[in-house]
């Protein structure tokens, strides 16, 4: 507000130099003038929390200097929103507004629009948010030939989960392994998501892919095997690596889910190919990792029986750890990637809502 209100003073005096006064005076306002701001744009938040499927509203507000001929709409107001990416360089069109036009691109379409809740609102409304959605987004607001930019992070509150398939550990190069993720419903973890799963606890001795293509590892326990005992807590980092040469674990985030997550009461232990089946004759679909993670960890899901997924691992949710399940900590727990012909376990469905 302080630099909006010295905008306006400045060019108060601007618009009316003192009469017959040192030119220098006169000089140092237009100067001012010159390299200052006529165009101000400003996100009243910074970063803002919403969840998969979730609307969201990111707030970008532009203030422009009124002069005498200000009001008569000699210049259009352009709103541009694109979203940044790791290259800084590259930037993706989101939407554009210009006068009565408007466009949104890609995934967007059909999903944005202007809040435009005054003249000088230029907030963007995403409805039904997505994974991929999650990131920095530029809001820009041109008009004539000045213009300005703010930027507002959206953040998703969801769950980091260590992903490695059933060939076994450092299998995946970066491209393999964000479809490893995609698979199981959710999407590679950015290094932010990771570092607040690492705040909140998440230990892992794996190290995985991250989508800025790093390749790091969470430890809050320092020990001998997972960088050495008398280290420091922290999500270590082995550096930016060959994306198509090099193999490693990822690191998926998922997000709240729009249906439900259940383990199927079934007569008898289930093989892999039993399993799929019983969820299709139930309604439903076999269940993916994200979703057994998403469920135990944002709605508490709770289950000490083992169960197939649909990449042909076991798992089962603990989020009151107790004797035989999972003594020590709250967590999904993995049984393996058995022999698909096994009939020992049963099986977690989904049912996606429409
Ligand atoms: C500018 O104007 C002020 C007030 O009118 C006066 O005190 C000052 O001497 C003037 N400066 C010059 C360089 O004329
Ligand atoms: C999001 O907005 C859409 C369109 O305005 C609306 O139909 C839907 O109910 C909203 N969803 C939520 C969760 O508020």
């Amino acid at each position: 507000m302080k630099t909006l209100l010295l905008l306006v003073l400045i060019s108060a005096c601007g618009a009316e130099p003192h009469p017959g006064n040192s030119s220098l005076e006169h000089e140092r306002i237009i100067h001012i003038q010159e390299n200052g701001p006529r165009l101000l744009v400003v996100a009243e938040q910074a970063k803002i929390f919403s969840h998969r499927s979730g609307n969201v509203t990111l707030p970008c507000k532009f203030y422009h200097e009124h002069t005498s001929t200000a009001g008569s709409g000699t210049h259009k107001i352009r709103v541009k929103w694109t979203k940044l990416t790791y290259d800084y360089l590259k930037e993706v069109d989101v939407f554009v507004a210009m006068g009565h036009h408007r466009k949104s691109y890609g995934s967007y379409q059909g999903r944005v629009s202007l809040r435009e809740s005054s003249e000088n609102d230029a907030s963007l409304v995403i409805t039904n948010i997505r994974l991929e959605d999650y990131g920095r987004y530029k809001c820009e607001v041109i008009e004539g030939l000045e213009d300005d930019t703010a930027v507002v992070t959206l953040n998703l509150e969801g769950v980091v989960f260590p992903y490695s398939p059933r060939l076994g550990r450092y299998n995946l190069n970066f491209h393999e392994a964000q479809r490893a993720c995609a698979e199981q419903d959710s999407v590679m973890a950015s290094f932010d998501q990771l570092y607040d799963a690492w705040r909140s606890g998440l230990d892992w001795c794996n190290a995985g892919w991250l989508s800025d293509g790093s390749v790091q590892y969470p430890i809050t326990k320092p020990r001998e095997p997972c960088g050495g005992r008398n280290t420091v807590p922290g999500v270590r980092n082995y550096g930016f690596w060959d994306k198509d040469k090099s193999h490693y674990d990822v690191f998926c985030f998922t997000s709240n889910f729009n249906g439900r997550f259940y383990y199927l009461i079934h007569p008898t232990k289930l093989t892999y190919d039993e399993a799929v089946q019983a969820c299709l004759k139930d309604g439903s679909q076999i269940a993916k990792v994200g979703q057994i993670f998403a469920a135990w960890k944002l709605l508490g899901y709770d289950r000490c029986d083992a169960g197939w997924l649909a990449d042909g691992s076991v798992r089962y949710p603990i989020s009151r750890p107790r004797k035989r399940c999972s003594p020590s900590e709250a967590a999904v727990r993995f049984v393996g990637f058995p022999d698909k012909k096994h009939k020992l376990y049963g099986v977690y469905c989904f049912r996606a809502y429409n």
